[in-house]
């Protein structure tokens, strides 16, 4: 196939199976007033200096504002923001009046919630074909812990935790590997066996067996990003399942004797008596070690693995 003989239609839907976050990108006009727009063509591009891209086609009504404007914001949403991406797809001609945002200091408009923002001075525009790149220098930026939206082929993804995941938890034994200080927490029992924080299922916390109420009864706070593993118990009754998810913790452990942060390279093997999670243990160390959960950023010479699930 030639670039001449290209289906537009074919080609969208193979750039579409590229996974991509969603952000809304926003500016001050002349007269004050914010403007915006979804987007996901956002990328990152350099470090030093900072820079980011967005591309913006030509038939997007702000197009002349974006193209002309001397900064920009981009706000990463968070999953909970698809009306957040819905409102700043639209044409609508309040979209600011829908949505809670704030001020950066270059003065464009950001997202309340957001799960990442950048606010940029513009660097560059560059022509390209029916839109053009905005390349931004990042003034500022700020990054939580919600979790980010995704989008592919036309459909938004969340990461965090699905529904279907919870309800196949239901009646089985749900864990979590939660990093705190380049540690993972682990419980050590009166018979100095080392396990990990575990329920008969994930919610609600106000359950006793629930892992998310053993974490509240420990005074944990935690956040489960990704599952990690699930594996049928060989042992126990058929279809007993066991669902671990990895985490963080945020803030501070709280002084319990039981609880304890295991370095990753100090696991006390012996002490971790059941051999399933044993096992699962680590390859969740080796993983860890190789960085295997990473996103990559930058390129094959400058560029550094970020770890995703870096402890608070
Ligand atoms: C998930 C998603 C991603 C989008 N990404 C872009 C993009 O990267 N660039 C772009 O110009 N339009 C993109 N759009 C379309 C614009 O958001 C849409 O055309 C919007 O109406 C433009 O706002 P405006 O008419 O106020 O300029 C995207 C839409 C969605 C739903």
């Amino acid at each position: 196939m030639t670039a001449s003989t290209i289906d537009t239609m074919e080609f969208r839907k193979a750039l579409g199976s590229f996974v991509t976050g969603v952000t809304v990108v926003a500016t001050t006009q002349e007269d004050g007033t914010p403007r915006g727009f979804t987007a996901n063509s956002f990328s990152s591009v350099s470090l030093t200096p900072p820079l980011v891209s967005v591309c913006i086609g030509k038939v997007a009504s702000s197009y002349p504002v974006f193209s002309d404007t001397s900064h920009f914001s981009v706000s990463v949403l968070a999953e909970h923001q698809k009306n957040v991406s819905g409102v700043f797809a639209s044409k609508s001609p309040d979209k600011f009046a829908q949505v809670d945002w704030h001020k950066g200091v270059t003065g464009s408009p950001i997202m309340d919630g957001a799960a990442a923002w950048f606010d940029c001075e513009t660097y560059q525009v560059i022509e390209a074909g029916d839109h053009i790149i905005l390349l931004g220098k990042v003034v500022n930026f700020s990054t939580s812990s919600a979790s980010p939206l995704g989008y592919c082929r036309g459909g938004y993804l969340t990461f965090s935790l699905s529904q279907d995941a919870l309800a196949a938890a239901s009646s089985a034994r749900v864990g979590a590997i939660l990093e705190s200080h380049g540690g993972i927490v682990m419980l050590e029992g009166p018979d100095k066996v080392f396990h990990l924080p575990t329920g008969t299922k994930l919610d609600p916390a106000s359950a006793p067996d629930s892992l998310r109420g053993v974490l509240s009864k420990l005074k944990i706070d935690a956040q489960l990003d990704f599952l990690f593993a699930v594996f049928e118990d060989a042992e126990a009754k058929a279809g007993a399942v066991h669902v671990y998810y990895r985490g963080q913790v945020i803030g501070d452990l709280p002084q319990d004797s039981a609880v304890r942060v295991v370095p990753l390279d100090a696991i006390p093997w012996a002490q971790v008596q059941d051999e399933a999670v044993s096992a699962m243990l680590r390859r969740y160390v080796k993983e860890r070690r190789e960085d295997a959960f990473g996103v990559y950023v930058g390129d094959a010479n400058t560029g550094s693995v970020q770890p995703l699930a870096k402890s608070a």
